[in-house]
């Protein structure tokens, strides 16, 4: 296995060619109120470093929209914790950004998504756990989670936002998918994410309990098809978008659309990031704090690790398709082989690609006697009590 030291060097000798970062992520904060089991932040978010000022966090977007950012999303964790969020998508505005909230809901009132209006906030997007109040209640781990949902996604609408809800789907929600797409259309949805949880950060801890089964997938976009022909039939413009987990792909995804190609995600401390889960690979990651994102962008070390094909080991360097995929997901190679550099284990020509399988298989197998695991010991114990 190569290690992230050895070609230092030569990743930094490299010229190459690449984008320009047009989207920017800013995830404010890892602070949140909810404990979903699927969460993709990192597993040890509570050593991470201080937050980014207001005025560091404006700078960043500044340097970024010079290199050519367009598109500005706010996440976290949960975004609204940070209360300078109306001053930093003011700021966002003036620059010029094209701005979406990612927010699970909780703790947003009317009086603030008017204000973030005032502020030329332009998008919100709001995610569910499930269509039922208690599941969703339970995966949320918050007993109000789904009511205050509902409330703000009707307020959202309201105040003239188009409605774009979020339903992150996995083995415990996905057959209630007809109650889902009911429940976005009885809140006038416009776009609805039907997403599939993608296996990073704690939900690769919970994989097992989360993948659902072939079967479950294959009725669940079945469904949606339905969905869609008799919405559009009705005149009703609503559109569903359904993603399946690449579990189930025998090509891996260009994840990112490339590595270091057109986004750039910044972490609450100012770590610099070309995916929001590159923080578990054994890379040394800039931060805002130290460095231009001119310089980041294009001299270091962590962006130009995986850009081009130099880096790339057999399957991948002999492939006649790797420049459509890359290799794959770099972050999902390092969580199955442990090493980073090796072929997406999706990929079927991938030695590792047994493993995509037995999760595959692992999934068919009955896995209630098996709680999901929360961040938080209690609502471990709480789901594990409701789900006997
Ligand atoms: Fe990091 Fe795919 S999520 S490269």
């Amino acid at each position: 296995m190569n290690n992230a030291g050895s070609t230092t060097a030569n990743a930094l000798a490299r010229t190459k060619t690449h984008g320009q970062p047009l989207w920017l992520l800013a995830e404010l904060t890892y602070k949140c109120p909810l404990q979903c089991p699927y969460c993709s932040n990192p597993l040890d978010f509570a050593g991470a470093g201080g937050e980014l000022s207001t005025e560091e966090w404006i700078s960043v977007f500044r340097q970024a929209r010079e290199m050519g950012a367009a598109q500005l999303g706010f996440s976290g964790g949960e975004p609204l914790v940070r209360q300078d969020l109306e001053q930093l998508i003011a700021e966002a505005r003036k620059l010029g950004y094209y701005t979406n909230l990612i927010t699970s809901g909780i703790g947003l009132s009317g009086e603030r998504i008017a204000a973030f209006r005032d502020a030329g906030l332009d998008h919100i997007q709001v995610s569910f756990q499930a269509s039922d109040e208690e599941v969703n209640n339970m995966l949320a781990g918050s007993k109000k989670a789904f009511q205050q949902k509902l409330k703000i996604a009707r307020e959202v609408k309201a105040q003239g936002y188009p409605m774009v809800l979020n339903f992150v789907t996995h083995k415990h929600n996905i057959d209630q998918i007809g109650r889902i797409i009911e429940l976005c259309v009885e809140l006038e949805a416009d776009y609805v994410e039907l997403a599939t949880c993608q296996y990073y950060g704690w939900a690769y801890e919970n994989r097992e309990q989360l993948l659902p089964t072939k079967a479950q997938l294959e009725r669940a976009e079945r469904i949606t098809n339905e969905y869609r022909e008799k919405l559009k039939a009705e005149g009703n413009p609503i559109r569903l978008i359904f993603v399946t987990p690449d579990y189930y792909e025998e090509r891996p995804k260009k994840c990112m659309n490339g590595w270091g190609e057109i986004f750039l995600t910044v972490t609450p401390d100012g770590t610099a990031l070309p995916c929001h889960s590159a923080r578990m690979l054994p890379i040394e990651f800039p931060n805002v704090k130290d460095q231009t994102i001119h310089d980041i962008w294009n001299e270091s070390n962590g962006f130009n690790y995986f850009r081009g094909d130099e880096w790339m080991q057999e399957p991948c360097r002999s492939c006649d398709e790797k420049e459509q995929d890359h290799g794959g997901c770099r972050c999902q190679a390092y969580m199955m082989t442990g090493d980073m550099h090796a072929a997406d284990p999706v990929c079927g020509k991938s030695p590792d690609h047994g493993k995509i399988l037995a999760a595959r298989e692992a999934a068919e197998l009955d896995s209630s006697g098996r709680p999901i695991s929360f961040r938080n010991e209690r609502n471990s114990r709480q789901y594990a009590a409701g789900s006997r």
